[in-house]
């Protein structure tokens, strides 16, 4: 090895954090799988709190209606950790004074039933007065020990947002000292709105909608660092609310047979703003494919989930082409929007996700408001050739009649 590489390494990796330890023992903290192997991740998408009359449909009414959606889906099937997988919240139509009341009305559910979370956020989340660094101190401070969102990248906000950190999941052994397993990691697609600032002729600042090249450098170092610590590959999952580059133009390629589910939107994915030439975009979509380069060539990474697209609901294989460096298809997964608020008309529901202890492979599905299943998909090796029965593919029903 060159010498300056070797320094340069040498440099990085000492900036790198060692991953989170947790108390041994009885006083360990941490997530772990259940004694039966599995740890089950529920992911909502989209909840779009705080709309007001005349923005959505159902106006204040649909925050209690959506909360009611994820408490029967917490109750239905209640799992080991929930994903927010970002706009959270219509931040721009939540005044500053009820930011806080806002998140503790959609966190309510998580807390009464004591199911850890992890947000990730997204543009609704960063408005121009909303900031999610104080979204994710309050999620810290009214969640205590179930609150998992973090911000682990040093940089300026709107270079790097917030919600960009891992989770370690150990092992179902219990009594001391449980073995590291699994990873989730957290990135923030940005796509909002500066905090605090207007431009000249008053109109709110449009950030980059991408992980930024900051979070991607985080990003490597800590896997290059594990990699040291480890000495072993570490399966992952990944949460990003825009989808990556990757699943640009998806939508006219979706096969129901292999991908089922609703494939009714155009996929937005990160960098598309600047894609279509934005005056308000302050770079290119290569600045995007950064990050599915680090997601391409991250060993053990099993599948990545995003929302953004309410019409959607389906896995795609990714073919990780050569110059990315990946050695195998990464699955790409929409969940099921969850919100009251927001646009569309599809029926609501959740990604539901079972990740085992000593394989690769997801189990996963989409729960519906009214209970019924559908696209259920095994995220294994043959993903994306394995024909599903026509059964699976619900397509969008009609809406329930305004009680
Ligand atoms: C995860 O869900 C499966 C059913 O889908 C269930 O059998 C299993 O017990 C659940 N695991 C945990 C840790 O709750
Ligand atoms: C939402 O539910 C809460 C608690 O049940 C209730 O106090 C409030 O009036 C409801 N809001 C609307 C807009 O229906
Ligand atoms: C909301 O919570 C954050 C984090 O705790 C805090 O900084 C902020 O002042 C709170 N906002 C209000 C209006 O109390
Ligand atoms: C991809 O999508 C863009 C915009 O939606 C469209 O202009 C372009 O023709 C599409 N390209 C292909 C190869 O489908
Ligand atoms: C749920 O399944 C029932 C019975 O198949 C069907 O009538 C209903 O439309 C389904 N609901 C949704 C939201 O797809
Ligand atoms: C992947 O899962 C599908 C559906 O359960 C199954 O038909 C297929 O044989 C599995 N492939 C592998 C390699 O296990």
């Amino acid at each position: 090895m060159k010498r300056e590489h070797l320094l340069w390494l040498l440099a990085i990796t000492a900036g790198a954090a060692p991953v989170m330890q947790f108390g041994q023992g009885d006083d360990f903290d941490g997530l772990r799988f259940g004694v039966d192997g599995t740890f089950n991740i529920t992911i909502f998408e989209d909840l779009h709190f705080g709309e007001p009359e005349g923005v959505s449909q159902y106006g204040p009414s649909g925050d209690n209606k959506t909360t009611k959606i994820i408490s029967s889906i917490l109750d239905n099937a209640p799992p080991s950790f929930a994903v927010l997988n970002g706009d959270l919240l219509s931040c721009e139509y939540i005044t500053p004074d009820r930011v806080n009341a806002t998140i503790d009305q959609l966190l309510e559910p998580f807390k009464t039933r004591n199911v850890p979370w992890g947000s990730t956020y997204g543009p609704h989340d960063m408005t121009s007065t909303c900031s999610t660094r104080a979204m994710a101190a309050y999620e810290q401070k009214t969640g205590g020990q179930l609150a998992w969102t973090q911000d682990m990248v040093q940089g300026e906000y709107e270079e790097t947002g917030t919600s960009n950190y891992y989770v370690p999941i150990y092992g179902s052994t219990r009594g001391g000292n449980p073995n590291l397993v699994m990873l989730l990691w957290f990135f923030d697609s940005r796509g909002g709105k500066a905090f605090g600032k207007t431009s000249a002729d008053g109109i709110d600042v449009q950030l980059e909608d991408w992980v930024g090249q900051k979070v991607v450098d985080w990003f490597n170092l800590e896997k290059m660092a594990m990699a040291q610590q480890f000495k072993r590959v570490i399966p992952s999952v990944a949460f990003v609310h825009t989808p990556v580059y990757a699943m640009k133009n998806s939508t006219q390629r979706i096969d129901p047979n292999t991908s089922p589910g609703i494939n009714e939107e155009a996929v937005v994915y990160q960098g598309m703003a600047c894609e279509s030439g934005s005056k308000t975009c302050h770079g290119n979509e290569r600045a995007a494919s950064s990050f599915m380069q680090a997601l391409g060539s991250t060993q053990g990474l099993m599948a990545v989930f995003s929302g953004h697209s309410h019409g959607n609901d389906w896995c795609m294989s990714w073919t990780v082409d050569d110059n990315v460096g990946g050695e195998n298809d990464i699955p790409l997964c929409f969940g099921r929007w969850t919100g009251y608020g927001g646009y569309g008309t599809w029926a609501r529901g959740a990604r539901q996700i079972v990740l085992r202890e000593n394989t690769k492979e997801i189990d996963t599905w989409i729960t519906l408001e009214d209970g019924n299943i559908s696209g259920h998909v095994m995220l294994n090796a043959t993903f994306g050739t394995d024909e599903y029965s026509a059964v699976d593919v619900t397509k969008s029903p009609p809406l329930p009649p305004h009680t």
